[in-house]
């Protein structure tokens, strides 16, 4: 590991601690992996994520790996793997992405799954669900221009974006591990922060805008 080098980028700082009432019930996450790689490095940080994660969460990944290419000729026949796709965004109380940076943007899957979900017109599944977005990339900026990329997709079908704090994780397979254990402190530590904001951010949003 190169000491000389930041493990993340960006980071702000954490804001105040959200006083909510006591959740008794867990927070169905739905997390989407925008690399399709059996080796994916942004599914190990998944792992890594969801080892971290506070107690009221219950993670489950959302394929996008089998949709074809999204045609608005199909908008009144859509796909069985594309009605899969809503319907587990719809059964999810909140959704988190972790996605590589290709070519400065996003993955062109991911932003094939973000279409279809967010049509047909009028049934677009992104309305009002908390979201969050992070992302590693070996690089240095930890995939900050992808991340903003997504963030503007994300505005235009009408998440609830966690905007802050921000990760840029810069990988290294020294510390973020395959089984989601990290191996220096300080950055597992990055990764629990974050997920505690998210977990309360999206306890915000589902105060004011409950899901179904
Ligand atoms: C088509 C393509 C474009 C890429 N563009 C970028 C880029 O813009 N920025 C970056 O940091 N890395 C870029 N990379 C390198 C990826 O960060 C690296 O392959 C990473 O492992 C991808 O994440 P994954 O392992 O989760 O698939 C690119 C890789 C590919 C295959």
């Amino acid at each position: 590991m190169n000491e000389a080098v930041p493990r993340w980028c960006s980071w702000s700082e954490p804001g105040p601690s959200f006083d909510h009432p006591e959740v008794s019930v867990a927070r169905k996450v739905g997390y989407i992996v925008g690399s399709l790689s059996k080796d994916s490095i942004n599914r190990i940080l998944s792992t890594c994520l969801i080892a971290v994660a506070p107690d009221g969460l219950e993670f489950t990944e959302i394929p996008i790996g089998d949709l074809p290419l999204y045609n608005r000729d199909l908008d009144n026949d859509y796909p069985a793997s594309a009605t899969a796709l809503k319907d587990a965004i719809a059964s999810s109380d909140a959704l988190l992405f972790i996605t590589p940076e290709y070519n400065r943007s996003i993955p062109g899957a991911l932003k094939n799954a973000i279409d279809w979900a967010s049509r047909p017109w009028g049934q677009n599944s992104f309305d009002h669900v908390p979201a969050g977005v992070i992302g590693t990339s070996p690089g240095n900026i930890g995939t900050a221009v992808g991340q903003q990329t997504l963030r503007l997709c994300l505005s235009f079908v009408n998440a609830r974006q966690m905007t802050a704090p921000e990760a840029y994780i810069q990988f290294d397979p020294e510390i973020y591990l395959p089984t989601g254990e990290v191996t220096d402190a300080e950055s597992k530590e990055v990764l629990a922060s974050y997920m505690q904001e998210f977990q309360e951010h999206v306890e915000r949003v589902l105060t004011v805008l409950p899901r179904n």
